[in-house]
């Protein structure tokens, strides 16, 4: 890049803990490493694409490392899918005399930044969601914090739930996946774990309940994903509710799963969804960490020149890899992972 540098920053999509970690240390690599300038886009792409600018230094990211949500704010809006959009962010670039982006977002977010690159703009993009199924890196900012939240949630419903002889149904997000749902039940000790990517017979549900509380226990702790759904053929007749926006709407498993459990075991059976509070709140020292590594990363990639990639996490490394190869897609949890969470009921 040439010798008048600006760096755009945005973050879309759901809030997460940790993207104030990124926005710091791109702010900071941005401004110390290479003496480039940072703006800041209020609320995503929308605020691209109506030129929201905050242009940002050091002293306006500082004390922000363990707040949760986004200095920036964030919307559900994509350029790529409203008429004009991508123009009209290629204008903002050219009028605020913006170099290259830094675009921190979930699928949604990072799609749209595979077809703003496609059509000329210098940008990369860093992985944040709680559902953790950003193809192409192991863990997205975020995630972290989640299943710590979740994991807490299950710890105290286990002393209400055998105090009150209770099965307990906690339904937690992931959207189409069971990220959450596995690593934050198989954390808890949940009785079972029901996800989108192994579809539950019903019928077997209860009777592994039934079973469970003839033999020895009082009480039964299951963990639902948000997208889990009924095995095609078996007895429970299920959709799916999506709202406007394309998520799915919370509630909706878990106050069916909880009316079926109960009248099929007869035992008392009581509904708790987590809902947003698994986004909000402190960062875990790891998305802090995470979003610390990928926000200096994105930076050093701009600056080297390499353009059209997300930050990822492989191992103990951060790498790039190419928008190309991963916008759309959803990383799904492995059988492996599934099959162990299975194996503990
Ligand atoms: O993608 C993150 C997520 O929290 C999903 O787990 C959930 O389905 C959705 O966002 C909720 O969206 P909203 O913030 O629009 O209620």
């Amino acid at each position: 890049m040439g010798d008048e540098v600006r760096i755009g920053v945005l973050t879309g999509g759901g809030d997460v803990p940790g993207l104030n970690a990124a926005i710091r240390a791109v702010v900071k690599r941005a401004e110390m490493g290479y003496g480039h300038s940072v703006v800041g886009f209020r609320n995503g792409w929308q605020g691209v694409v109506e030129g929201l600018v905050w242009p940002m230094t050091r002293d306006d990211v500082r004390g922000i490392l363990a707040r949760g949500g986004t200095m920036l704010g964030t919307a559900r809006y994509h350029p790529d899918k409203n008429p004009g959009g991508i123009e009209a962010v290629i204008s903002t670039m050219e009028a605020e005399h913006i170099s290259a982006l830094v675009c921190i977002g979930g699928d949604g977010t990072i799609s749209a930044a595979a077809k703003v690159a496609k059509a000329g703009v210098n940008l990369v993009a860093i992985p944040k969601t709680i559902d953790n199924d950003v193809e192409g890196t192991d863990l997205s900012i975020g995630f972290h914090t989640a299943i710590n939240v979740a994991t807490e949630a299950i710890d105290r419903l286990h002393t209400t739930a055998e105090s009150h002889n209770r099965v307990m149904v906690l339904e937690v997000m992931g959207h189409t996946v069971g990220w959450i749902a596995v690593n934050a039940g198989m954390a808890g000790g949940a009785d079972l774990i029901l996800t989108p990517e192994d579809p539950f017979d019903i019928k077997e549900v209860a009777d592994a309940i039934r079973r469970r509380h003839k033999s020895y226990a009082s009480f039964s702790i299951v963990v639902v994903a948000e997208g889990a759904v009924p095995k095609a053929g078996t007895e429970m007749d299920y959709a799916t509710p999506l709202d406007r926006k394309g998520s799915i709407v919370a509630g909706s498993i878990g106050e069916q799963l909880t009316k079926e459990i109960r009248e099929r075991t007869g035992f008392d059976t009581r509904l708790t969804v987590l809902g947003h509070v698994q986004r909000g709140g402190t960062p875990t020292p790891t998305d802090r960490i995470l979003g610390s590594r990928f926000g200096l990363a994105a930076v050093d990639a701009l600056s080297n020149g390499t353009f059209g990639v997300m930050t990822a996490l492989h191992g103990e490394k951060i790498e790039l890899v190419e928008l190309s190869k991963i916008a759309g897609k959803v990383k799904a949890v492995p059988n492996e992972l599934v099959e162990t969470g299975r194996a503990l009921w």
